[in-house]
């Protein structure tokens, strides 16, 4: 789950690390750590904490302020705790070479324990067995660092990425990757590797990606990959990310930035699908099944219902990390699968069983070049541009987006009907939501001093709650459960109380006047409840606590308007609260780990 770059170069390796370290601090953030390769010396420098702690510890220390070979890391643990030991990079005995390392190593309790006798393990991590052992096949190989890397890595079992430098063979980067993201970029002196292709937007924009089951060395010349004892010839691909997009523009945090920015993004996903409309065409099948996790899970259960609705499909939907192990039957069948990075484990390992066992795989990702789009037979890309808040806006609204076209466009709709027209006037709904911020802002201040909400809602609207639950819970810290309101009276009536805030979304649709008796249901018992209506409709849902109005639009079409109302709820209550929005507690923004 973890951020690793490493550069060599002909030029200041160092004056690039930084930055680079602090574009992949989304990825994990509970420590961090460089190793620098310097008069032939290895220095490490690490530190429990930020990005930032870390620059203050290099600050006091005598690591060096130019170099030419340099590794980074910022962590997500998963093997020991945040600390200053168990952060990367991780070195052998002797200290000549240090490694960082994204993923987990399934077998390392087996290597340590056959390492253990001869080697002094100072972490308690997996990533150290992989110095560890590259230093044993040293010693007993013929000393060569690039064959001992080789070996050390044919043994290691399960998900990972590594950078490894060594005082052996100096100016040289030896990288690993397999079932975890790993990209190499072209400086104009030198190269650079890393685990995402956003990091290195503002320092190149040619990208050579790494397949799984690949070791790539670089140096500041050249680089050689090589797949077994395959030398492969790959060319690098040019990426086409816009700097200014990735940088905060004036907003206290991106996931702010992020949702104001959803009009464009809406617009810009419609027009790029809109232009490969013609040219789109899938193989035949008989059923689809869509995959994904967490809010990308959400747009899922979107796009089910607008597939079933709008195109007469035959659809299932289902968490990726339950997928995996469910032996379906994939013949004859499209998987669908969701994801803002491409690169969530238990999406990619859901798609590839599917894969196996006779799927076509349509990838609907945001960042193209990542390993989910390199799988696809089609690509469907969210064009939502880089984001960087962990909790996901932009890039859920492009998803809906995407799978509401794929909707019209397997129903057979033409790019002229009706419906195209109506999404393309969405954007303007959504803008004036935004607009009217102030006012969910001060419904937010008063849901920051609840503990527990419940999010209801019915039909559309119902994974829209979900999503809205989702976010109140990963950046305001606050209990909250989603059903669909007709579930209300099946058991969640029980916890309803002056304590418990309940956040109706009942825009104007087939089901509001069912919604209204779930919605007194709650009030005449003592229940706070806000209401997110359609404009006009407010005079119906008397009784409710507070209201917030939303434009009217077609009732398929209604998720677009209201989950940013709830994006907005999340945000403010957790900023009245005074949480790091960008980088909630526990999580991380590509979850590479199963
Ligand atoms: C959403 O706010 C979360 N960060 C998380 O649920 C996320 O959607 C999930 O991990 C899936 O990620 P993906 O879209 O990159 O596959
Ligand atoms: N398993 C390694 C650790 O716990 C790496 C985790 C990660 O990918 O962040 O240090």
């Amino acid at each position: 789950m973890c951020g690793i770059v490493g550069i060599t170069t002909n030029g200041n390796a160092i004056e690039i690390l930084f930055p680079t370290l602090q574009r992949l601090e989304y990825r994990g953030y509970d420590s961090a750590g460089v190793a620098v390769l310097a008069d032939g010396n290895i220095k490490i420098v690490k530190k429990q904490g930020k990005i930032s702690d870390l620059i203050s510890e290099v600050a006091k220390s005598n690591f060096p302020r130019y170099a030419k070979v340099v590794i980074g890391h910022t962590r997500w643990a998963t093997h020991g705790a945040p600390s200053d030991e168990n952060a990367h990079p991780h070195s052998d005995c002797k200290s000549k070479i240090a490694v960082v390392h994204n993923g987990i190593i399934e077998n390392y309790l087996e290597l340590k324990r056959r390492l253990i006798p001869k080697h002094n393990f100072r972490s308690e991590t997996d990533t150290e067995v992989i110095a560890h052992l590259i230093e044993e096949n040293l010693e007993l190989g013929s000393g060569d660092f690039e064959s001992a890397f080789l070996n050390s890595v044919s043994q290691l079992e399960g998900a990972f990425a590594i950078a490894a430098i060594t005082s052996y063979a100096s100016g040289k980067i030896m990288c690993a990757r397999r079932k975890a993201p790993l990209v190499i970029g072209m400086l104009n002196s030198g190269f650079v590797v890393s685990s995402d292709v956003p990091s290195l937007i503002p320092i190149t924009d040619k990208i050579v990606p790494l397949e799984d089951g690949e070791i790539a060395i670089i140096e500041p010349n050249n680089f050689t990959i090589r797949k077994g004892e395959v030398l492969v010839k790959r060319e690098a691909v040019s990426i086409a990310l816009d700097v200014q997009k990735a940088e905060k523009g004036g907003y206290k945090y991106f996931m702010q930035k992020e949702i104001f920015e959803q009009p464009k993004v809406v617009e810009d996903t419609i027009s790029a699908f809109l232009s490969q409309w013609d040219e789109i065409a899938f193989p035949p099948y008989k059923k689809i099944i869509v995959t994904a996790c967490g809010t990308s899970y959400h747009a899922g259960l979107l796009g089910k219902l607008w597939l079933e609705t709008i195109a007469k499909e035959n659809v299932e939907v289902d968490y990726a990390s339950e997928l995996r192990y469910k032996d379906k039957d994939f013949s004859d069948s499209l998987v669908v699968a969701i994801s803002q990075s491409g690169e969530t484990a238990d999406t990619l390992e859901s798609v590839r069983i599917a894969k196996e066992g006779g799927a076509k795989l349509v990838a609907v990702v945001n960042i193209l070049g990542s390993t989910l789009s390199r799988e696809a037979d089609i690509v469907l890309h969210t064009n939502a541009g880089p984001e960087i808040g962990v909790a996901a806006t932009k890039t859920f609204i492009s998803q809906l987006t995407v799978l509401f076209l794929l909707s019209l466009k397997l129903g057979g709709l033409r790019k002229d009907s009706h419906l195209v027209s109506e999404l393309r006037r969405i954007s303007e709904k959504i803008d004036k939501v935004l607009r009217k911020a102030d006012s969910i802002e001060s419904v937010a201040k008063e849901v920051a001093e609840f503990r527990n909400a419940l999010y209801l809602g019915r039909w559309v609207s119902f994974p829209v709650s979900l999503e809205g639950a989702l976010k109140l819970k990963e950046i305001a810290y606050i209990h909250a459960e989603a059903y669909p309101s007709g579930e209300m009276k099946h058991g969640p009536l029980a916890l309803v109380s002056p304590e418990m805030v309940a956040v109706f979304v009942m825009p104007k649709d087939r089901v509001f006047k069912k919604n209204i008796s779930n919605l007194k249901e709650v009030t005449a018992r003592g229940g706070k409840a806000i209401s997110v209506v359609t404009e006009g409709m407010d005079k119906e849902v008397e009784g409710s606590w507070r209201v917030l109005q939303t434009p009217e639009t077609l009732e398929i079409l209604t998720p677009f308007v209201t989950t940013p109302v709830l994006q907005l709820l999340a945000y403010y209550a957790a900023d009245y609260l005074g949480y790091n929005i960008d980088q909630p507690r526990n999580l991380a923004k590509s979850v590479t780990v199963e």
